[in-house]
């Protein structure tokens, strides 16, 4: 059944040529692909299929239970879980063989405890926090870490990581003192005769502004999804929108007298004669609300002002003297067909990020897959 209401279609040809694209930026190093937050709004399992089998890629998630569902969808590629570590989870992690974060003491001691208990133990990566003020061992702790880890040779230490607070940003100064203080502790903890298999502490920002800071292991979000993760970076990296976010017209309000208002509070009155369409996606769907004061869709590669305040389940859109057809989609942002509206100019005029406009989509918007 033709279900009507906004729609995610999902290019998956585009997802692919952004992992290329990213890969010929970073070379053979390992891909860590970051489909926490059902794959940034795009639907983990169909994203991470879309990509298992691409060379050197494993996968990150927040939560155990995202793990969870990639390995029931059937993906064997190593998976990290960023969050703290719970000890409800942690015998499941290590029968799933997945990879988990240490970023405290307390989780070491929890790791040491389920190896005593079960015999095994989940590989694990240490974090430390070098400017985040988030997760993660402090870096003045990195002797106790690392003594730790070498009292406990048994226990699986398989990669050492960071994350950056600015990678994203024109000025890189901060992002450069957190480089260097993550390329002390990995220095510490060689010199202490540990040796990890994977290093990392990049994200989007950094792939496109701190090659410097690729390690052998780079893990990436929005770039793979095709968009910016600020308006400050260069985007030196060719990617193009995975999600187009569309919206069907249900119905057709012909030749409105000029001067009427339309939607909640009359904020916006039609100054002559017009047709207004009333497309069946709101607020509850992901439509970022603020974009109406300024905002437009896109239809048949031309661009048609929104009227009107966004509503829960459906907006207005003023199409002058065109006609369109019900059942007609309008872009509200991505790139499909003749219609291209980036979602990061919504971002940049709403003050909001691409990450918070992407996650958003939910309620009754339908993902359909391209390939
Ligand atoms: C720890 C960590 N690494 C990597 C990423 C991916 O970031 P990006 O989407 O900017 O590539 C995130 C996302 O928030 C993260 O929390």
């Amino acid at each position: 059944m033709n279900i009507i209401g906004p729609k995610a279609y999902i290019h998956l040809d585009r997802l692919k040529q952004n992992l290329w694209n990213i890969r010929k930026q970073i070379g053979d190093r390992h891909l860590l692909c970051v489909v926490k937050a059902d794959g940034y709004g795009h639907g983990a399992t169909v994203i991470a299929r879309a990509i298992a089998r691409e060379p050197g890629v494993s996968f990150a998630v927040f939560v155990f239970e995202e793990a969870l569902e990639l390995r029931q969808a059937g993906i064997t590629n190593e998976i990290l879980i960023f969050s703290r570590l719970q000890k409800s989870w942690l015998e499941d992690a290590a029968r799933l063989n997945l990879v988990v974060s240490a970023s405290a003491m307390g989780d070491l001691e929890l790791l040491q405890d389920v190896q005593g208990r079960i015999g095994k133990c989940p590989r694990f990566h240490v974090k430390f926090d070098t400017g985040m003020t988030r997760l993660g061992f402090d870096l003045a702790d990195s002797d106790s870490v690392f003594g730790f880890l070498n009292a406990n040779k048994s226990l699986p230490a398989a990669g050492i990581y960071s994350h950056f607070a600015t990678a994203d940003e024109g000025d890189l100064s901060y992002a450069h003192t957190q480089l260097h203080a993550f390329q002390q502790v990995v220095k510490e903890g060689q010199e202490a005769g540990l040796s990890f298999q994977y290093i990392h502490c990049s994200n989007s920002g950094a792939v496109l502004n701190l090659s410097g800071a690729y390690f052998n292991m780079v893990r990436v979000g929005m770039l793979l999804y095709g968009a910016a993760p600020s308006h400050e970076v260069t985007m030196d990296v060719d990617v193009e929108p995975v999600m187009s976010f569309c919206g069907p017209i249900v119905n057709i309000r012909r030749r409105v007298q000029a001067g009427t208002q339309v939607s909640y509070g009359g904020v916006y009155t039609t100054v002559n004669e017009t047709n207004i369409a009333v497309i069946q996606t709101g607020f509850a769907d992901g439509f970022p609300r603020p974009w109406y004061e300024r905002g437009f869709v896109s239809y048949k590669g031309l661009e048609y002002k929104i009227a009107g305040r966004a509503c829960m389940d459906q907006f207005m859109v003023d199409f002058g003297d065109v006609e369109p057809e019900e059942g007609e989609e309008v872009l509200i942002f991505g790139k499909r067909g003749h219609d291209h509206l980036p979602v990061e100019r919504i971002a940049q005029e709403t003050g909001t990020t691409t990450y918070v406009l992407l996650t958003g989509i939910h309620g009754r918007t339908e993902h359909i897959t391209l390939p």
